[in-house]
C-alpha cells in the first residue's frame, strides 16, 4: 500500500467517510550548508521521495481532529496556546495556531496522516508533517497565503509552539523544493533558485546512509551552537555571521578570544562559501566536482562545529575509502544521515563497505537508500 492510500484508508477507518483530498509533503536532505540557515546564510537542500500524506476534510464545529497510522486513537483540539498539544499532534496544532496568529480563519478539519519519512534520522519528518498540514489547511480554507510565505509560518509553529529553536531550511525544503533540482535558498532574503541536479543523467547517485545512531543531546547542543553564533555576531558587530566574508575571516577571528567561538565562526563562514561554490559547479553541470566540497563540509562540522558522532564519521570515511567522490553528514547533527556522492552503479559496494566498517566498530547496522530530488508539498491528484 502506498503512503497515500494508507492515509486515505486511515481517514475512512477513523471518520467513516472519504477525505476531500490528499496532500503530500516530503522530508529533505541538505546537500550542503549546515547550521547556516539561522545565521542568515545559504543552504542547498533537496526533497526526498519519502513524504507525509495528510488525508483531510473540512469538519463541522470548531475543532481539529487528527489521527495517524503511526499512533493509536485520535487527538482533538480547539483553539490552543503554544505547548498545549504535545507529541506529534503538537506540530499540527502549531500550524493551526500560527495560521490563526497570522490572522487567518482556519477551517476546522479532520485529518489522517501516514508517512514513510524515517523519524529521528535527521531528514525532517516534523517539517514534512507541518508542511503537509499547512498545505492541506490553506487549500481547504482557500487561505490567501503565498507559497513563498509558508515556510516562515511553519517555522513559527516549530519555534514558538513546539519550542525548537530551528532555522527556516527544513520547512523551506519541504514546501519549495522541485523535482530534479536542489533548492538554493538565501536564508536572509528568502530568495530561491532551483538548481538542476540531474544525478541520473550524470551517471551518479546520492547514497543516503542512515547512521541509526541514537540521537543524544540534540536539542541542547543545537541551541548551544545557535547561541555561540549569535554571541559571536554580537561581538563582531554584525547582524549575523552571514555578514563575515571569507576575506574578512582572519580579521574576525582575531577579534574573538575564545577558541571554541572562533571555530564555530570559521565553520559558518567557510560553509557559506562552500554552498556558493557548490551552486556554481552545479549550474555548469559539474556534479562530480562537488565531492571535495562535501567532504570539506564534513571535516568542518566534525572539527570546528563539533556536531558529528563516531557513527557518521565512520560512514563518511568508509564511503570515501570505497570510492565516493565526497561524503558528509546532513542535518542538525549528533547522528542522522550521511550523504555520499557515488557512481550510480556503486551503491551496493559502498553500502557493503559502510556495513563492514560498522560491524568492526560494533555499531548498530546502517540503513541505506539512493535518493533523487523529489517534488515539494502539493495536493495529490
Ligand atoms: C536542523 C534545523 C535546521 C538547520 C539544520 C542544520 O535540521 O531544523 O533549521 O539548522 O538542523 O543545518
Amino acid at each position: 500500500m502506498t503512503v497515500a492510500s494508507s492515509a486515505a484508508q486511515a481517514f475512512r477507518d477513523a471518520y467513516g467517510a472519504e477525505p476531500t483530498g490528499l496532500w503530500a509533503a516530503p522530508g529533505r536532505v541538505n546537500l550542503i550548508g549546515e547550521h547556516t540557515d539561522y545565521n542568515d546564510g545559504f543552504v542547498l537542500p533537496f526533497a526526498l521521495p519519502q513524504h507525509v500524506v495528510a488525508a483531510a476534510s473540512p469538519a463541522e464545529g470548531t475543532d481539529w481532529t487528527v489521527c495517524s497510522t503511526f499512533t493509536e486513537g485520535s487527538v482533538s483540539f480547539g483553539a490552543t496556546q503554544p505547548g498545549d498539544v504535545e507529541g506529534w499532534a503538537g506540530y499540527v496544532a502549531g500550524i493551526v495556531w500560527a495560521l490563526q496568529e497570522a490572522g487567518f480563519d482556519v477551517p476546522p478539519a479532520r485529518i489522517a496522516f501516514a508517512s514513510d519519512v524515517p523519524v529521528g534520522a535527521g531528514v525532517s519528518s516534523s517539517a514534512a508533517l507541518e508542511s503537509a498540514t499547512l498545505t492541506a489547511l490553506v487549500e481547504l480554507g482557500g487561505l490567501n497565503l503565498p507559497v513563498a510565505e509558508r515556510p516562515a509560518l511553519a517555522q513559527r509553529a516549530e519555534n514558538l509552539y513546539v519550542g525548537a529553536p530551528t532555522g527556516i531550511m527544513d520547512q523551506s525544503a519541504s514546501i519549495r523544493c522541485t523535482e530534479g533540482r536542489a533548492l538554493f535558498l538565501d536564508c536572509r532574503s528568502l530568495a530561491v533558485e532551483q538548481i538542476p541536479f540531474d544525478l541520473a543523467a550524470d551517471g551518479r547517485a546520492i547514497l543516503i546512509i542512515n547512521s541509526n545512531a541514537p540521537h543524544q543531546h540534540v536539542d541542547g547542543e543545537y541551541g548551544a551552537r545557535r547561541k555561540s553564533c549569535e554571541e559571536a555576531a554580537r561581538i563582531l558587530g554584525v547582524p549575523a555571521l552571514r555578514d563575515v566574508t571569507l576575506d574578512g575571516l582572519d580579521a574576525a577571528l582575531a577579534r574573538l578570544d575564545d577558541d571554541v567561538t572562533r571555530r564555530r565562526v570559521r565553520h559558518i563562514v567557510t560553509e557559506n562559501q562552500r554552498v556558493l561554490d557548490t551552486v556554481e559547479l552545479l549550474r555548469s553541470g559539474r556534479i562530480r566536482e562537488i565531492g571535495p566540497l562535501m567532504t570539506a563540509s564534513h571535516a568542518s562540522m566534525r572539527d570546528d562545529f563539533e556536531i558529528t558522532v563516531a557513527q557518521v564519521d565512520v560512514a563518511v570515511e568508509a564511503a570515501l575509502a570505497a570510492g565516493a567522490y565526497g561524503a558528509r553528514m546532513t542535518g542538525g547533527g549528533f547522528g542522522g544521515c550521511v550523504l555520499a556522492l557515488i557512481d550510480a552503479d556503486r551503491a551496493d559496494e559502498t553500502t557493503a563497505a559502510v556495513e563492514r566498517a560498522y560491524a568492526e566498530h560494533e555499531f548498530t547496522a546502517p540503513t541505506t537508500w539512493s535518493a533523487v530530488p523529489g517534488p515539494g508539498a502539493a495536493r495529490l491528484p
